[in-house]
């Protein structure tokens, strides 16, 4: 039986839950009581304010902690206990609505020994009955991670959309919830089969591209960023005004059927009497059903569904954290029945959690090799989603206010799938009394001059071009792979070759002699003469290369092909204006204005002529005249080529040096122009998703070398 990996995370679940056991065994009484204090405080923070504290897994843990030892101390239940209740109290903002059938809560299991374990105690249950057991068939859907919703339909038209609430009185936001286009107002069955009743329930969620987008949206205005997509939905649904609901594009998934009321589906042998048929039922009324839901005859059936799902989590366009497993048979989900909690007859099986909560040690700034300052996290170490997370990006100042996060917070940290890690925001409840409020520095933490925030600019800069900060990254990258490509000069080296006094600008790499390198520690003859081998070939690299290795500001990969493109060499670039290179293909305002600043400063055309009397190559490896009509096409000429996931045999930026040197673009996101998209190891899922949407061509990495080499796609 194939195993959905519990993941190196898992174990963090066990710790957390270990951390409190001696508290536990000494006090089961008092423990019990703080934990379903702190649940209750949780739950009201997710369910009522749309703003949880701490991650869902750290959730989870706690109910877990708090059902075992609810189970190892009888005595000790209650029926207000979170393990016997479902939900929180609706909000008075809203007018109540009694559920017909009560919205119950599920529970979780977190690996496939404990989801095997179910099955098998829900096999004992029914083996009383040989008929029954023969017919236990399981439907796996996908959880979807948003807001449980009941819809109630009178005679085909929808009257009323309540939330889950307690499970016994949800809130009412029926005006909202007929903003949303997927849900129908109207059931599509013929005349003759609407029931009186029909509730319907089912998860009302934010794809992840609006999410993204309705997150960049807030920042522009100012305003804080959602945590996740289901927070976003949630605070989208229980507005006061439907007409923010109706702003945010919200989608829907039926997945349940509540109260029937007469006509032919009240059949006791009818399809409802099935999940699977119900969900063919759904569909067939009008609802978006999960097309990823399946059927499985067994448990080995289900437990490879749940691996398959954990594997493509990340390629699909909303979120969900695991997978619903529930009995087919509706005349044996009555046999088994449900606590106050949960039904018997489903169980949720969790994924490994991409949340974490850790301590912010320190917010740090970095400088890069345009002198931009980033501030960044230092983090206490967390494993998230595989592997460990320690520092991560905060971006630029705007962030860190709008996020107010501050030395000393503890953090929510998500890492999803091969996203690099974010902080997501801080545990405002966790806070400690005298953490102030973070300041960007005033000046440079590599070479003590002042930061300049520019007006109207989000980004700080380091305005010293001597910056020893600024001149390691400028030479490192000079260095790397996607630039000069200088085969073993790293940032590590350009830091030796800079603390020894033997280079102060890229240029100098050209005058360094064998003596003095190999007399550094480390170094020895051998690695000595391999370096000045790759220094020495890096001067025929070509304008293109040349132009991404001197760090102009806005001059990537593919503006620097443009612009090697459009002019004859160095020379011609140095001497354009900023009208000129407006012209420019893909060159805009901002572009241009750089390109003129960079040769415009004393310090740059300095190092720029010591290039040339070092012999480096200036013209242009792509420049065609306007008359060579009959120079050879390239051919990726004009093309788009998008790259996604890890690829073998390329980095990211050799990936894009190859299709630009082919002629093509490499842009960072798929559109209608898109050529061909090349799919490595763990993809981004927006990009994947557009390509099946839009029909383009999608490219493993074989394919993309028969691409580089014949401009065909096979
Ligand atoms: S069935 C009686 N099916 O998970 C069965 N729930 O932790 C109750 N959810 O409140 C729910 N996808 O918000 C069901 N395919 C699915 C689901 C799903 C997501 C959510 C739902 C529910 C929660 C329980």
């Amino acid at each position: 039986m194939p195993e959905p990996t519990a993941g190196p995370d898992q174990p963090f679940v066990e710790a957390l839950a270990a951390r409190t056991a001696n508290a536990a065994t000494t006090d089961p009484a008092g423990r019990i009581a703080e934990l379903r204090r702190q649940i209750a405080y949780h739950s009201a923070r997710y369910h009522q304010d749309d703003a949880p504290e701490i991650a869902d897994s750290e959730y989870d843990a706690l109910v877990r902690e708090l059902a075992r030892l609810e189970a190892a101390h009888l005595e000790l239940a209650s029926a207000t206990s979170p393990t016997a209740t479902v939900g929180a109290p609706p909000s008075p903002a809203f007018a109540p609505v009694q559920h017909a059938v009560r919205m119950l809560s599920l529970d979780n299991v977190f690996s496939v020994e404990e989801l095997t374990a179910w099955g098998a105690r829900l096999e004992r249950l029914l083996a009383a009955d040989r008929e029954a057991a023969s017919k236990v068939a399981f439907v796996c859907e996908p959880k979807i991670d948003g807001l449980a919703m009941s819809l109630r339909y009178e005679h085909g038209v929808l009257v009323r959309a309540a939330t889950r609430g307690d499970g016994a009185t949800g809130e009412d936001v029926t005006a909202n919830v007929r903003t949303i286009g997927v849900i129908p107002r109207q059931l599509t069955l013929p005349v003759d089969e609407l029931p009186e009743v029909f509730e319907v329930r089912g998860e009302v969620y934010l794809p992840l591209a609006a999410f993204e987008e309705l997150n960049r949206r807030q920042l522009e205005a100012g305003l804080r960023p959602f945590a996740n997509p289901r927070n976003s939905a949630a605070g989208s649904l229980r507005q006061k005004d439907p007409g923010v609901t109706a702003s945010r594009p919200l989608a829907f998934f039926a997945y349940q059927v509540g109260e029937v009321r007469g006509g032919p589906l009240t059949d006791p042998d009818g399809p409802l009497a099935h999940q699977s048929g119900a969900l063919e039922e759904l569909a067939r009324a009008g609802f978006p059903v999960n097309p990823k839901i399946r059927r499985e005859e067994d448990l080995d059936g289900v437990a490879r569904y749940c691996a398959e799902a954990l594997a493509h989590r990340h390629d699909l366009d909303y979120e969900i954290d695991g997978v619903v497993v529930k009995l087919d048979d509706v005349a044996l989900q009555r046999r088994l029945g449900a606590t106050s909690h949960a039904p018997r007859w489903a169980v949720a099986y969790k994924f490994p959690p991409e949340e974490r909560t850790t301590l912010l040690n320190q917010i740090l700034v970095s400088i890069g090799r345009t002198g931009r300052a980033t501030p960044f996290a230092a983090l206490e170490p967390v494993v998230v989603a595989g592997s460990t997370v320690g520092l991560a990006s905060l971006h630029n100042e705007d962030q860190v206010a709008l996020k107010d996060l501050r030395e000393g917070d503890t953090v929510i940290v998500r890492k999803a799938g091969d996203v690099i890690p974010e902080v997501v925001g801080p545990v405002l409840a966790a806070r400690p009394r005298d953490a102030a409020p973070w300041r960007f520095p005033a000046t440079c933490p590599g070479c003590g001059g002042p930061l300049v925030r520019l007006e109207g600019e989000s980004d700080t800069f380091c305005i010293n071009v001597d910056c020893p900060a600024q001149q390691l990254q400028r030479i490192a990258h000079f260095a790397a792979r996607s630039a000069m490509d200088i085969e073993g000069l790293g940032e590590m080296r350009a830091g030796q070759l800079i603390g020894a006094g033997l280079i102060h600008d890229v240029a100098d790499l050209y005058g360094l002699d064998l003596e003095a390198l190999a007399a550094l520690e480390g170094f020895g003859e051998v690695s000595a003469r391999n370096l000045l081998a790759g220094i020495n070939a890096s001067r025929e690299r070509g304008m293109t290369r040349l132009l991404v290795a001197l760090s102009i500001r806005h001059v990537g990969p593919t503006i620097a092909a443009a612009l090697a493109a459009a002019l004859a060499d160095l020379d011609a670039l140095a001497a354009a204006s900023e009208e000129q290179l407006s012209t420019v293909d893909q060159v805009g305002g901002t572009i241009a204005a750089s390109v003129v600043a960079f040769f415009s400063s004393e310090r740059n055309r300095q190092v720029i002529e010591k290039l040339r009397t070092a012999g480096v190559a200036f013209g242009s490896d792509r420049y065609q005249p306007p008359s060579a009509e009959d120079a050879p096409p390239l051919p990726l000429a004009g093309r788009a080529v998008v790259v996604t996931g890890t690829l073998e045999g390329f980095t990211r930026e050799e990936a894009q040096a190859a299709i630009l040197e082919r002629g093509g673009k490499s842009p960072g996101s798929v559109s209608a122009k898109t050529f061909a998209v090349v799919v490595g190891a763990e993809p981004g899922a927006a990009k994947l998703s557009k390509a099946a949407q839009l029909g383009i061509p999608i490219l493993d990495e074989a394919a993309f070398g028969h691409l580089l080499e014949t401009g065909e796609l096979d």
